[in-house]
């Protein structure tokens, strides 16, 4: 029978990489995972109370379609906490991971055929989810000259489009857009009328300066955030976005009708996730002792242009003196070393060839040892 073409878009091949090290797991190999995405620690202690207290006490029926209230309320509270940025609680709407966030806000500001400019390389779901809508992805090439980031300049020569995905902290280079660029660019899609899309999850995860938020500056953008990667709740599944007034309709009748609500219990979960800070500044603290251990190791190694990882928990690494398969390369280091990192062809399909990812959300053990394999295989 029919299978629609829509469906016809790429794997997630890090997904690939874990099938392939949880099967050397399973074999006995002993198994170092730098290829996933998600944080080490455990969701904080706060958080699985709440959810068991949940259990016990609520009805735990559907929420109403933007979520509960006081959920939305404590997060528009966050945006004043931390950025000084006025966000109304009837523009949060909580969503099932920020990945069905980026899937109401592609349905509700765009039609089949329009296109949306986002720099490469990028997080692949960006562009699958464009694909699977009938949404023309436009890639402004990026490089080490402006952080792997698109630029005004970059949007301009672009040619006409209907919308500007952005991430800072990004996937998977770590890079940030400093806050004077990133408000150029919330400016620039403004006047020009085209809607900005930022994706600011790793908010919360970096090692100099803190990152800037479009909210209360562009009317016109959207927000995307979530609970996964600061508040490590990747498995709870839930997001959430800061919708714009012409959208909220459209995003709640979407909404209604293709999730009817995030997950109760991980909204009443997440309430407490805001008075974990202690908790989730050590996370942060360890991922910035790995990534230093990292950092000081690649270049010994032979390895040294590697882009800023000024935020998040990943370094990507140009690798072209060592190989031209960046795949087969990630494949032989599982193979010799049992340490798990991801090939950039996921991220970048002109050129991740030539790049890999590794993610120091793990426990700097697990990252010590791995450095140390990893630095002993490249100097055999
Ligand atoms: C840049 C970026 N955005 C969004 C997501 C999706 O996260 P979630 O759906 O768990 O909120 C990820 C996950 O890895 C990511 O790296």
């Amino acid at each position: 029978m029919k299978v629609a073409r829509r469906a016809d878009i790429a794997p997630f091949y890090a997904m690939e990489v874990l099938k392939a090290a949880n099967q050397r797991a399973a074999e006995g190999g002993d198994v170092l995972h730098l290829e996933v995405g998600e944080p080490g620690a455990g969701t904080p202690r706060a958080v699985r109370a709440a959810a068991q207290a949940a259990l016990v006490s609520a009805h735990l029926g559907y929420t109403e379609a933007f979520g509960l209230p006081e959920l939305r309320q404590r997060i528009a509270r966050l945006y004043a906490d931390t950025y000084g940025a006025t966000v109304s609680p009837e523009r949060v709407v909580l969503t099932a991971g920020s990945s069905a966030g980026f899937v109401l806000a592609f349905l509700s500001a765009f039609d089949r055929g329009d296109r949306i400019a986002l720099g490469v390389p990028c997080y692949p779901a960006y562009r699958n989810i464009m694909l699977a809508q009938g949404i023309e992805p436009v890639y402004l090439r990026t490089d080490a000259s402006t952080r792997y980031q698109p630029t005004v300049a970059m949007l301009e020569a672009a040619g006409p489009v209907d919308g500007l995905l952005i991430a800072s902290p990004a996937n998977p280079t770590g890079t940030m857009i400093p806050p004077a660029d990133l408000f150029a660019l919330a400016d620039y899609c403004e006047k020009k009328g085209i809607r900005l899309i930022s994706d600011e999850i790793y908010h919360g995860i970096t090692y100099g300066a803190e990152a800037a938020t479009v909210a209360g500056r562009a009317p016109g953008a959207i927000v995307i955030s979530g609970f996964s990667k600061y508040y490590c709740m990747t498995g709870w599944r839930l997001g959430w976005a800061v919708v714009p007034d012409d959208l909220v309709r459209a995003i709640e009748r979407l909404q209604q009708n293709l999730f009817i609500s995030a997950p109760n219990i991980a909204q009443r979960a997440a309430l407490a996730a805001f008075e974990c800070e202690d908790e989730l500044r050590a996370n942060v603290a360890t991922y910035a002792q790995n990534r230093a251990l990292l950092l000081d190791m690649l270049p010994r190694a032979g390895i040294p242009d590697l882009a800023p990882a000024d935020g998040a928990f990943y370094i990507f690494a140009n690798v072209a003196k060592l190989t031209n398969d960046s795949s087969e390369f990630c494949r032989r280091l599982l193979a010799d070393t049992g340490v798990a990192i991801t090939p950039g062809i996921d991220f970048d399909a002109e050129q991740g060839h030539a790049y890999v990812r590794l993610s120091f959300a793990g426990s700097t053990a697990t990252i010590a040892e791995a450095a140390r394999r990893i630095e002993k295989w490249l100097k055999r």
